[in-house]
């Protein structure tokens, strides 16, 4: 074994339960999709935007033939395929925008769906599962869904987000839905000038902290506010991610962020600060080996911090990132290790998880 395939191992495989994992759910794992529900809420993908990993999820699995099977008695895994995005709008546009509405939907589906088929009650929902990405699904999926198998973008532990049963889906800001993978990349390690670099709105109390202590104070910290939206500030933008040490994934209104899948697309090291996020894929990826997490209290700290790092452990960790990259990238065909794969072996490790604890 070569010393990156050995890196890989010790990346992705913390330990061999997981490496076995991912293996038998290529040769086992078999899914059943409802066929109940409406468009636009069920079965019609986004493709782009903020909210895009829960639209290509659905996509790929609704298109799968390896997992998918007919017969539901085959299936270990039931997939309610909603977009909480396509919820969210389509239910505002009709001027009703509480979370109470929004769960309220959500609970007929289930009823729909237990008062049709046995398999939700012979769990109680827990081998069924969602994938959504906007802010309010964790909310407005406890209470109807709360036995479910829940990958969400707002991976939160201090709302209701539960070790070992959720899952936390990347956020991934996809811009080319033609090519996903595309401007992926960055400059080499020695060739990054700038230490740290932040843009982006001041959604929630964090990031006024984090600009009013690095804004305009060190050469080598480009501390920004919000970037206009034309094309030469978003080449701007991507130029300072692929030319920066480290990317700070600063939270906002809540704790998950794209800059962390950003960051890797670009090949910076993370830094993420936000204190109750879990990050995606942690029974698998070893984080440490590849990211920084930093205290949301440490932040006047943040530089002294960044420059305590040894050049060796930084060029480690850099390679770190490389090494995961293909685990955090869409595929329109998928591939193993990638994203959509990733994504439901977190699942299906989850769902082992509770079989074995029970
Ligand atoms: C929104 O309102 C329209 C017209 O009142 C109705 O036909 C439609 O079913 C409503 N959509 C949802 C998701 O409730
Ligand atoms: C599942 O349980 C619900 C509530 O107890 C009941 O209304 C429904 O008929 C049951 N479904 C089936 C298929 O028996």
């Amino acid at each position: 074994m070569n010393g990156a395939n050995v890196l890989f191992e010790f990346i992705l495989c913390s330990y061999f339960v997981v490496c076995r994992s991912y293996e038998l759910m290529e040769k086992m794992l078999k899914v059943y999709v409802y066929r109940e529900g409406e468009r636009p809420i069920f079965h019609q993908p986004k493709m782009r935007g903020i909210y895009s990993s829960e639209g290509w999820f659905m996509k790929l699995m609704e298109g799968n033939k390896k997992f998918v099977v007919r017969d539901p008695r085959k299936a270990h895994l039931f997939y309610m395929p909603f977009s909480s995005q396509m919820l969210r709008n389509t239910l505002e546009n009709n001027n009703s925008q509480s979370h109470r509405d929004l769960e309220g939907y959500l609970q007929n589906y289930v009823d729909l769906i237990s008062g049709k088929y046995r398999f939700w009650n012979r769990s109680r929902g827990v081998d069924h599962f969602l994938v959504a990405c906007h802010d309010w699904a964790s909310k407005i999926t406890r209470q109807p869904m709360g036995n479910c198998i829940r990958a969400l973008c707002n991976a939160n532990v201090a709302r209701g987000f539960k070790i070992g049963k959720d899952t936390t889906l990347p956020v991934t800001y996809v811009r080319s839905v033609e090519d996903p993978a595309r401007d992926i990349g960055g400059k080499p390690p020695l060739e990054r000038s700038v230490l740290a670099f932040f843009a982006g709105s001041m959604h929630g109390y964090l990031r006024p902290i984090l600009r009013h202590y690095w804004e305009n104070k060190e050469a080598d910290m480009k501390i920004l506010g919000p970037m206009p939206r034309d094309i030469d500030s978003k080449r701007a933008y991507r130029e300072y991610m692929k030319s920066s040490r480290y990317c700070i994934c600063a939270r906002g209104y809540e704790v998950h962020t794209p800059r962390i899948v950003e960051a890797i697309f670009y090949e910076c090291v993370p830094v993420i600060i936000s204190d109750n996020y879990v990050p995606p894929f942690f029974e698998v990826l070893n984080w440490e080996a590849f990211s920084l997490f930093v205290k949301e209290s440490d932040i006047p700290k943040l530089r002294d911090i960044l420059l305590s790092i040894p050049e060796e452990e930084y060029l480690r960790m850099q390679m770190g990132v490389r090494m995961v990259q293909k685990h955090f990238i869409w595929h329109k065909r998928p591939a193993k290790y990638d994203l959509f794969h990733m994504v439901l072996h977190s699942i299906w490790h989850n769902r082992i998880f509770q079989l074995k604890t029970r």
